[in-house]
């Protein structure tokens, strides 16, 4: 029996669908990243958080999905709105979501460089279900041989043999930590073996992201921060290339117990990249405040200008999308 030839004219359906989804993404990051910069520099982290989710709940019942988000705002009953198990979309293929409405809550309180409101989309199943709680992190970029770092071995090694393997001294690399005490003990190791050091306040999405990104200066991305910001992260290095491997921290048994009631198995797996994204992967950010990846958004008395990322794993495209919106015309000048 021969096997079935896929129609053509269904294969460019398809492929169409997920161009067309891909855009319809960056709108409902669009709209997070318009309500939050109202809130830019205010001191008021939660209510620019508050705009952003509120936002971006919003511009999801137009997007043709029928959507799940399984990493979100918290469990139903501790957030209002886009909660682990709520529904959005307005039907169409089943696809699982993952939203961060507002990366950088506290520099958009303060006004910082960074903040971005992100989305990953992938077929349902495909996301790693990480509980809120703390992940051990590393990442690099593309384009280097398999297994170049690991998340078990000192960072001594590991720059070592980043080094070589981009054919340059440990001196010439940065790496990017958050600038946290518990990494105190990692960043004088990585001082020590001589590699250089970005610290960032907050914001870990940007800074995986960043190890896969030629002109961002950063090479290698290593320490702890949120498990659902690890998998955003890595559904962005699926799409772009990059290795990521993360551990979830544990700090008490009920941690343990959520993790087990969410599907992990085993609390001590390390987690590859595609462990915690698999499958075809899309994924949406759009800046705040203005970064290395990203400019914020812009405002003036006639409209509001976005500047948004967009990539897709099938394709491997990534698209920078700047977007003039005009208060004439949109609903969301009342944001
Ligand atoms: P928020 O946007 O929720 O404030 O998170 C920012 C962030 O820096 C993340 O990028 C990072 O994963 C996490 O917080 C680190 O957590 P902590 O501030 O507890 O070290």
């Amino acid at each position: 029996m021969s096997a079935a030839v896929p129609d053509p004219a269904i294969l460019e359906s398809e492929r169409q669908t997920d161009r067309n989804l891909a855009l319809e993404l960056v709108r409902v990051t669009e709209a997070a990243a318009l309500a939050a910069s109202r809130w830019m520099g205010l001191g008021k982290k939660n209510e620019a958080d508050g705009a952003a989710v509120e936002a971006m709940r919003r511009a999801f019942d137009a997007v043709e999905i029928d959507g799940t988000v399984v990493i979100g705002e918290g469990e139903m009953d501790e957030a209002p709105m886009l909660y682990i198990g709520e529904k959005v979309g307005r039907g169409g293929p089943p696809m699982d979501i993952a939203v961060d409405p507002l990366e950088g809550t506290t520099l958009t309180a303060k006004g910082s460089a960074n903040a971005i409101c992100v989305i990953a989309l992938a077929e349902r199943g495909n996301f790693l279900h990480a509980p809120d709680i703390y992940m051990d992190k590393i990442a690099v970029g593309g384009g280097l041989p398999a297994g170049v770092v690991d998340i078990d071995d000192p960072p001594a090694k590991n720059l070592r043999n980043l080094a070589r393997a981009k054919r340059c001294d440990v001196s010439d690399l940065v790496a990017c930590i958050l600038d946290r005490e518990r990494h105190a003990e990692l960043i004088a190791k990585t001082r020590e073996a001589g590699a250089r050091i970005t610290l960032i306040s907050d914001g870990d999405v940007a800074g995986v992201i960043a190890t896969a990104h030629p002109d961002s200066g950063v090479d290698i991305y290593m320490g702890s921060g949120g498990a659902p910001e690890g998998v955003l992260s890595a559904a962005a290095l699926r799409c772009v290339g990059g290795q990521m491997q993360g551990r979830l921290l544990f700090e008490n048994d009920g941690q343990r117990e959520r993790a087990r009631a969410m599907g992990v198995s085993d609390p001590n797996r390390v987690f590859a990249i595609s462990d915690m994204a698999r499958g075809e992967v899309m994924f949406a950010a759009t800046g705040v405040t203005p970064g290395a990846m990203l400019r914020g958004v812009r405002r003036s008395g006639q409209g509001a200008v976005t500047h948004s990322v967009v990539m897709r794993s099938k394709s491997g495209t990534v698209r920078y999308i700047e977007a003039h919106h005009s208060y004439a015309t949109k609903l969301w000048a009342a944001l």
